[in-house]
């Protein structure tokens, strides 16, 4: 049987610090916001794993249809030996990169959910018994350390969830994993491509409404984390599209006016009826784009790879 280590880079009462100073100057803040990573506790996780199986959520099906495709070349161009992957989930695609790497030796799953990286490790080391498995629980956009593995290295983030930062945050952190990479090692980013906007918007509020109960999650964690009495039927999700910004908003609109207590934060926030907290932003790209914020990090985009109708894709930068 394979090592499977499940390490955690903080304390959980800096988890608790963050979330509690995130939930205390977002909801306190004109509009109101809350930052995404906070939706993927043990259930969040499980619905996002429903997310990626709906008719209308095309960005998994396209990416794994590039993975299925290129696997064999990106293993040839990087000959990884470590694949560090941020905000893993379930590593259900990155099976594709793992395989076709026939000299990896380590792979470092990185993600804020415990659930999501237990499940996933556990699956991979009966499946791949030969292989390390090394997970941090940990926040990919807060100084990572990765731990001592060979090299050369393979950083992958995909998903698309690089759109799921605000420009200047993507800004830094690519920065910060430009610095994680030495000669040789590589970035291999997924990202959502700009499209008609109704395909957006139903990506983002499907007719089953699981996007719904995903998006409404969020106000679940601050109940029982922080003692928030945050009614979830009070609320209504919202999905729309930001043509001048070229993001998917999700935002949660208050159905009458009301006050949420967050006893832990000794905080009354008052909602106005029709007020709407932004919950997340899905950036969609284009390729121009693309290259120029990875050449801001220093970063030069080598391989970029569509799926057949041109929704998503994935690029490849080699580091010289
Ligand atoms: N890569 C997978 C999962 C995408 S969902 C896929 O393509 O299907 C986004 C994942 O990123 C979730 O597992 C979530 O827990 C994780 N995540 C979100 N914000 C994070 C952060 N700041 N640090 C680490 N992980 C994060
Ligand atoms: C993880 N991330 C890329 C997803 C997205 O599409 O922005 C999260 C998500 N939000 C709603 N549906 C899926």
């Amino acid at each position: 049987m394979s090592p499977f280590l499940l390490t955690r880079t903080l304390p959980e009462d800096a988890t608790d610090a963050a979330l509690r100073a995130d939930v205390l100057k977002g909801l306190t803040s004109t509009p109101k916001t809350l930052p995404p990573k906070w939706f993927y506790d043990a259930k969040g996780s499980e619905l996002f794993e429903q997310i990626t199986e709906l008719p209308e959520y095309y960005p998994t099906r396209a990416e794994r249809e590039i993975l299925v495709d290129r696997a064999h070349e990106i293993a040839a161009v990087t000959g990884a030996r470590t694949l560090v992957e941020l905000g893993s989930g379930s590593s259900e695609k990155t099976r594709y990169v793992i395989e076709a790497l026939t000299r990896l030796h380590t792979y470092v799953p990185v993600d804020v959910s415990e659930s999501a990286l237990a499940q996933a490790g556990h699956a991979l080391v009966e499946e791949r018994p030969e292989l390390a498995v090394h997970a941090l629980i940990a926040d990919f956009t807060g100084g990572l350390a990765l731990p001592d593995t060979p090299g050369p290295r393979l950083l992958a983030f995909l998903g698309g969830t690089i759109g799921n930062l605000l420009p200047e945050e993507r800004a830094a952190f690519l920065t910060s994993v430009r610095a994680l990479l030495s000669p040789g090692d590589a970035l291999l980013l997924g990202t959502d491509l700009v499209k008609d906007e109704r395909v957006l918007v139903q990506a983002y509020d499907d007719a089953a409404g699981v996007t719904a109960a995903f998006n409404k999650n969020v106000m679940a964690v601050i109940n029982r984390e922080l003692g928030a009495d945050f009614a979830l039927d009070a609320f209504d999700h919202v999905a729309l599209w930001d043509a001048d910004r070229e993001w998917v908003e999700m935002r949660l609109r208050s159905r009458r006016a009301q006050t949420v207590k967050v006893p832990a934060l000794g905080l009354a926030v008052e909602f106005a009826a029709g007020e709407e907290l932004r919950t997340e932003v899905s950036a969609k790209f284009r390729r121009d784009g693309v290259r120029a914020e990875l050449a801001a990090a220093g970063l030069e985009l080598a391989h970029w790879w569509t799926d057949s109708e041109e929704r998503f894709a994935l690029s490849l930068s080699v580091v010289r």
